[in-house]
């Protein structure tokens, strides 16, 4: 099918219509990037679509991100994949999940897989044209063998953890079902204790810091790729999954709630780290020369698994669904290179378009043979073009015993099978309205009085109409009461939506579009994607990751030897067989 060809034929086109008004565009930026931009990525883990607000939540505030959203562009329609390490794949390596065989659940710590090694990743490709490549925080996308982690896929630099979430005090991730415990916070390859006690919200943000520091301290030699994967707002370990500093906590009283009190004031921290970063490219002279953006690895759990009463609201589901509350991301993305700075983009825009769009916008070309599905929407975001018609695989999970699918092509969603026995398939999140942050009587002047807000103002500055734009980021939802929907029920068949018109998903007009090519077309490009699927690389668990072999450290094991006490009496017992079969012999 001709479709990619199709698209490139549209923004070509686009690019063209464009060109004709460069010269007015350059005016109206003012300020152009000289040379390679730097790159900042600030990524929440878990976050929930309505847990941001400048969508118009008043329940607890997040200024900064919301000053960088009205500052910037807001992508109103930016898709990620429903769970954190296919959607940190598609994010590095520009390819759909089922492409790289990283489309089935996460990489629990046990099990021995991760990115395949033959993949190439974004940091190599930005390390490849000249940047420094910087990862701090998560990585989750394999750490059984050595060559599977960060400073061996691209990174110049690692500080965080390899597996799929810590405590955020302590650094460690405890394994309830196999009795595994173990740190797992590093710099490079060394393991790292030196923050132990220190929350790692802090910890990352510093770090962050740091880097922008040094790269100004080393003259700006090289531009900066930095992708800071914070932990926040994910739940710890089950045993104290809610964790707070009690000076953030102290602003939430108000929220009778005490898990949700303690993820506002998670989500707040996360919200300063973000005033930190951009004081820190301010301070450093780097801004102009910068493109920062924000978003989640995909929607909030409100139920079952590490649920931390995040709400994707209004949106249909959770993390790990295939409705728009899995995967439609609050996400918003600066640059002094964008002409329509201050709006709301609501081009669809997938997290695997981010690798070549944000090379295009580092005059980085990756490699055709990389055979990316990831489109370049630079010029489009550059200029506010809304018209690219988008195909999106957001799922295609075939593993037994839940198979489920989702996929868009332009308003057109359809989703088939659906995940937790449908435990997930409902409007989870509400919009808390009973409690509000004492902040909100004075949201427009909390906004323009943070260091983000008056930062981008110096370097990008114009008008704003804050409560205009914050008015059109909300979601409105057709239909108040349940009632009035089209029930879908994708255990049974197969739903589609138009998800432009019906945003919440209340509509399935399968029924109306069943026997029209409308339907037929969508669902045969689902099975050629279904057939060409590469088979997921998950393995199950092996107990010789047990971090007790390892000085309590969770490590490659696969390439380690095993050294302590706990080892010893399995040495011994390998060496009792040892002499025998020698003796045997
Ligand atoms: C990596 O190797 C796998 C298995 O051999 C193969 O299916 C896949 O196409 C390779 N990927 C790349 C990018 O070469
Ligand atoms: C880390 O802190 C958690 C929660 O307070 C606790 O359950 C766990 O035992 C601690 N682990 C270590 C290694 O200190
Ligand atoms: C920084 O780089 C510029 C341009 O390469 C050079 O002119 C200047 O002397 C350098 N400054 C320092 C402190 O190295
Ligand atoms: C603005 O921010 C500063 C520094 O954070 C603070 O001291 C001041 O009270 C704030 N002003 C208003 C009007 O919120
Ligand atoms: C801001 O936007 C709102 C809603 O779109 C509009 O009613 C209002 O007139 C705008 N204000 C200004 C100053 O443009
Ligand atoms: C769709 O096609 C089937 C089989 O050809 C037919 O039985 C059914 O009535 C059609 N439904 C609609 C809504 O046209």
């Amino acid at each position: 099918m001709a479709m990619s060809t199709h698209l490139s034929k549209i923004s070509h086109n686009a690019a063209i219509i464009l060109l004709l008004t460069t010269g007015l565009v350059v005016v109206l930026a003012g300020t152009e990037i000289s040379g390679k931009p730097n790159i900042i990525i600030i990524m929440a883990d878990d976050l929930g679509f309505d847990d941001v607000s400048f969508r118009g939540s008043n329940n607890f505030l997040t200024p900064n991100i919301d000053a960088l959203a009205y500052s910037g562009v807001i992508l109103n329609n930016l898709y990620t994949a429903p769970m954190c390490t296919p959607s940190r794949a598609a994010l590095l390596t520009g390819k759909y999940p089922i492409n790289t065989g990283m489309q089935h659940y996460v990489i629990v710590n046990d099990q021995p897989w991760g990115l395949p090694l033959n993949e190439t990743t974004m940091a190599d490709i930005f390390r490849g044209n000249g940047y420094r490549t910087s990862l701090i925080g998560k990585w989750h996308l394999g750490m059984s063998q050595r060559n599977y982690t960060p400073t061996l896929r691209g990174f110049d630099y690692h500080l965080g953890y390899l597996g799929a979430y810590v405590d955020y005090y302590n650094q460690s991730y405890e394994q309830v079902s196999k009795g595994y415990r173990g740190h797992d916070f590093r710099e490079n390859l060394k393991p790292n204790h030196e923050h132990v006690d220190k929350y790692v919200t802090d910890i990352l943000t510093d770090a962050a810091v740091r880097e922008i520091d040094d790269h100004a301290a080393k003259n700006n030699s090289k531009p900066l790729f930095l992708l800071l994967n914070h932990l926040a707002p994910h739940a710890a370990n089950d045993a104290d999954p809610m964790q707070a500093p009690a000076d953030e906590l102290s602003g939430f009283e108000y929220i009778r709630d005490e898990t949700h009190r303690y993820y506002a004031a998670m989500v707040s921290r996360l919200d300063k780290s973000v005033g930190h970063v951009v004081d820190a490219l301010a301070r450093q002279d780097m801004l102009q020369n910068s493109i920062l953006l924000f978003l989640s690895d995909n929607g909030g759990p409100t139920l079952g698994e590490h649920a931390t009463t995040a709400s994707n609201y209004p949106l249909r589901g959770q993390k790990n669904s295939p409705w728009e509350g899995g995967i439609r991301s609050s996400a918003a993305i600066w640059s002094t290179e964008f002409e329509r700075l201050g709006s709301v983009w609501k081009q669809q825009i997938y997290i695997g378009d981010l690798l070549p769009t944000l090379a295009a916008a580092a005059g980085i070309s990756p490699d055709p043979d990389l055979r990316l599905d990831g489109l370049n929407l630079w010029s489009a975001l550059k200029y506010g073009y809304e018209s690219v018609e988008r195909e999106i695989v957001h799922v295609i999970d075939e593993e037994a015993p839940e198979p489920h699918l989702a996929y868009t092509r332009g308003k057109w969603k359809v989703v088939s099978g659906t995940t937790n026995s449908g435990r997930y398939d409902g409007w989870l999140g509400e919009r808390v309205t009973t409690e509000v942050d004492p902040r909100s009587q004075e949201y427009e002047a909390l906004i323009q009085n943070t260091s983000v807000w008056l930062q981008l103002q110096k370097v990008s500055g114009g008008e704003r109409n804050i409560s205009g734009l914050r008015q059109q980021a909300r979601i409105e939802c057709p239909a108040t009461t349940e009632d009035e929907h089209t029930p879908c029920l994708p255990l049974e068949a197969p739903c589609l939506f138009d998800i432009e018109a019906d945003p919440c998903e209340q509509n399935n007009l399968y029924e109306e579009y069943k026997n029209t090519t409308v339907f037929q077309d969508l669902w045969q490009r689902v099975q050629q994607f279904t057939a060409q699927a590469h088979p997921p690389n998950n393995k199950p668990g092996d107990p010789s990751c047990n971090p007790a072999f390892y000085h309590n450290e969770w490590t490659w094991w696969q390439d380690e030897t095993p050294s302590n006490s706990a080892f010893s009496l399995k040495n011994s017992i390998f060496l009792i067989l040892l002499l025998n079969s020698w003796w045997i012999f």
